[in-house]
């Protein structure tokens, strides 16, 4: 047997306690994927009051006096069978709503000193352990977690080492100077090697520049973010960290995502099934007011309604998807303009467009039984879980080819449609353009029963799963403690 290797994972979020968006996924996944590679994760996550509600067997692990202008412990609990830890502290993270935002939209204005809690509650458990956990690597998520290499970096020897995995580059925690004095950390920190970020602080700067070793979620991201266009102001000094950067694609977590198993579903099918997709297909119809119609190509979009996600791309592209004969259903929060503009689409036409604007686990899976094909139009995408589980239920994913979309999806071009290896529809580049002629061929292949047939079933056997990736992980952490 390999060496087993332990690691404090820490996330803003984690499934199913508390969830936004893919991060969670990713979080809740990863553990048990590497418990079959021998490495031993725990996840420290803030104790928000849907997290506290799902602990069983706690016990206190750390105390306290002050973290951050209230007293707080860290406790050790079961989380749907998962052993995590929870950053109690109430001053900070007991408060109803979105992790990051109250709701007025905007972010919690005390954000930056919350989170450099969660990373000083982490640092000092990746040092010290806790019970029996000795870890001997801190895997920090998001800009969230960044600080945690920059604290682990100035602690004495020995120290754990530390891994920064960037989900999105977009979202960098950057906060305004004067909160630097307050973080702890020595002055010489606060430097454009550091975690300074054109005079202000960057928390997933901190990660990136001073930890041991950052991934992040596909190969392609990982060309792209080291490139002036999709380097965010980051590229420098992604580029600088080259010898260590490296992408690992995400996987999903085939037992949350199975068609065969899933009760969210009226009718559940695998690949010898797929008739039953019919019955989904109606059922979602009926229940999202959509006209019931076999034969109509049901597109879906499950996603934040963002500029990332081009969600204005489908708005435009919306008429010669109509103009085809297709409909549109969409399930999403997001941008209020977008929002605004998606429901006057559904108002404008009815049974042929439906709109749930929300955050719905249950619909999202239903769309994924019921749907015919998938609209990710997105502008950048770290790597994206929405196509791949698409990819599973037998939903054909029309996507723009960048980062993991293009790392995930084969293209139905000639040669691939041939080879039977389509899986999909890529475009670029991402424009309203080349979205509707992706939409246009889509419609075309639906009109060969057989083929779109093919195309579900060749996406439905491709390996999604965190079964390659958490070896990928595996080999990463157990090369670092060995380094
Ligand atoms: P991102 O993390 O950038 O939002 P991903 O594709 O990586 O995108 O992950 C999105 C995850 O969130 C998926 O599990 C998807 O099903 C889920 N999701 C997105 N929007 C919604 C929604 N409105 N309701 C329910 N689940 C959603
Ligand atoms: C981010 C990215 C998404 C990725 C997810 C999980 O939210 O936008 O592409 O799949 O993180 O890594």
């Amino acid at each position: 047997m390999s060496l087993s290797v332990s690691v404090l994972a820490v996330a803003s979020e984690a499934y199913p306690a508390v969830k936004t968006g893919g991060l969670a996924d990713v979080v809740g996944a990863l553990p048990a994927a590497l418990a079959a590679e021998g490495i031993d994760v725990r996840t420290l996550v803030p104790g928000y009051p849907q997290v506290r509600r799902a602990l069983d067997e706690t016990r206190v692990v750390r105390q306290f006096a002050t973290l951050r202008g209230g007293p707080a412990q860290v406790l050790a609990a079961r989380v749907a069978g998962a052993r995590m830890f929870v950053l109690d502290a109430p001053h900070l993270f007991d408060r109803t709503g979105n992790p990051y935002v109250a709701s007025d939209g905007k972010p919690w204005a005390d954000n930056a000193n919350r989170f450099a809690a969660l990373a000083q509650a982490g640092a000092t458990i990746a040092y010290e352990g806790a019970e029996d956990f000795r870890p001997q690597i801190v895997h920090a998520h998001d800009w969230q977690a960044g600080l945690i290499p920059a604290y682990v970096h100035f602690m004495p020897s020995p120290r754990p080492r530390s891994v920064m995995t960037v989900h999105n580059l977009a979202f960098q925690g950057l906060f305004p100077a004067s909160v630097f004095a307050s973080l702890g950390l020595p002055d010489d920190a606060f430097a454009i090697d550091g975690l300074e970020y054109y005079g202000d602080v960057g928390y997933l700067k901190a990660g990136i520049a001073f930890a041991d070793r950052v991934t992040t979620v596909s190969p392609t991201y990982a060309a792209e973010i080291r490139t002036r266009e999709g380097g965010m102001g980051l590229d420098g000094l992604l580029r600088k960290r080259s010898d260590v950067l490296v992408g690992i694609r995400n996987g999903i977590d085939d037992t949350v995502w199975d068609p065969a198993r899933d009760f969210h579903l009226a009718a559940r099918y695998d690949i010898t099934s797929l008739d039953s997709r019919r019955e989904n297909k109606a059922w979602l119809q009926k229940r999202l007011g959509l006209a019931v119609d076999d034969a109509a190509l049901l597109f879906i979009v499950v996603s934040r309604l963002t500029e990332q996600k081009g969600s204005d791309l489908v708005l435009v592209a919306l008429p010669t998807l109509l103009d085809r004969g297709a409909q549109l259903a969409v399930l999403g929060t997001g941008d209020p303009e977008l929002e605004h503009r998606f429901k006057e689409a559904a108002q404008t036409n009815p049974r042929r467009v439906a709109v749930e604007i929300g955050f719905d686990e249950s619909i999202a899976h239903q769309m994924q039984g019921g749907g015919d094909a998938l609209l990710m139009p997105s502008r950048f995408e770290p790597c994206g879980l929405t196509q791949m589980i698409a990819l599973r239920y037998g939903v054909v994913p029309v996507v723009g080819r960048v980062g993991g979309l293009a790392d995930t999806i084969v293209d139905a071009n000639e040669m691939a449609l041939a080879a039977g290896a389509a899986t999909g529809m890529q475009f670029a580049p991402v424009s309203f353009e080349m979205l509707e002629s992706a939409i246009d061929r889509a419609c075309q292949l639906w009109r060969d029963p057989v083929g779109w047939e093919h195309m579900q079933k060749h996406g439905m056997v491709t390996d999604v799963s965190w079964r390659a990736p958490a070896r990928a992980y595996a080999a990463l952490f157990r090369d670092l403690v060995s380094a």
